[in-house]
């Protein structure tokens, strides 16, 4: 698939994007339900779900919130439905501002407050750190259409669902490493994670790249 079918409208290329967004996402949306079901009809409390139960509130709107901006936010790289629908871009851009803000926010909420037993201190770095670029980069993008700038709403918009989307590329990355080297300590955990985003943040970098070089070449003409 080529960067510049985004902006060419190829619809074969979009589509496949979608499904790739969908599939990327399916473990960590499908983990997110299962873990709504157990909180919502109870079950037995253990060390490793003794968190969510003693404060429900971060992890529900966090799994909501990736439900929404996840399903809804594959649809707004479709350049076809982009311009055959504007209203529906716009209004659906604004709620997925809202959702996404809710992830991120919920996901260093998370982070912050509960005591999470594996990756350690650098994991908690990390999620410090791409947590609040997910929020920063929604925020810039946001501001960035305000202003009329569409380059620049599209690109910080991309690095935010990049980072959002690491979640299913961690569950990928987590996979790897456990099938290569057994189940992994705290360090491995965290740079496993690590990577996932690092992977989602290259592949978006290269892209806006891509679609930039047109717009590039038109101004030089
Ligand atoms: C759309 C993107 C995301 C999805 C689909 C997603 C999904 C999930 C799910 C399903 C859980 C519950 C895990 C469980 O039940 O054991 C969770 C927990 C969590 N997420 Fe996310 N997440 C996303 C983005 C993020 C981001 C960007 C951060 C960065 C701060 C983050 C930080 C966390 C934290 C700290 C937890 C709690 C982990 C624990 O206590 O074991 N998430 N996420």
């Amino acid at each position: 698939m080529k960067a510049n079918d985004y902006e060419a409208g190829n619809n074969g290329s979009a589509k496949g994007f979608v499904a790739a967004i969908f599939i990327l996402s399916f473990i960590p949306l499908a983990a997110g339900i299962f873990r709504l079901a157990v909180l919502a009809g109870g079950a037995e409390i253990t060390p490793d779900n003794a968190r969510f139960f003693a404060s429900p509130t971060p992890v529900v709107l966090h799994i909501l919130g990736a439900v929404v901006y996840v399903i809804l936010g594959a649809l707004q790289f479709v350049p076809g439905f982009r311009r055959r629908r504007p209203g529906w871009h716009r209004a659906a851009g604004r709620l997925l501002v809202l959702c996404g803000l809710i992830v991120g926010l919920s996901g260093l909420w998370m982070t912050l407050s509960y005591p999470i037993p594996y990756g350690g201190r650098l994991l908690y770095v990390l999620r410090l750190l791409f947590g609040s670029g997910m929020v920063a980069s929604i925020l810039l993008g946001f501001m960035a259409i305000l202003r009329g700038d569409a380059i620049r709403h599209r690109a910080w918009m991309s690095r935010g669902f990049a980072i959002g989307l690491g979640a299913g590329t961690q569950a990928l990355t987590l996979m790897a490493g456990e099938m290569v080297a057994g189940p992994p300590n705290d360090l491995g955990e965290a740079l496993l994670n690590g990577a996932g985003w690092v992977i989602n943040l290259s592949v978006a970098e290269w892209v806006i790249r891509r679609q930039r070089k047109p717009y590039e070449w038109r101004k030089k003409r």
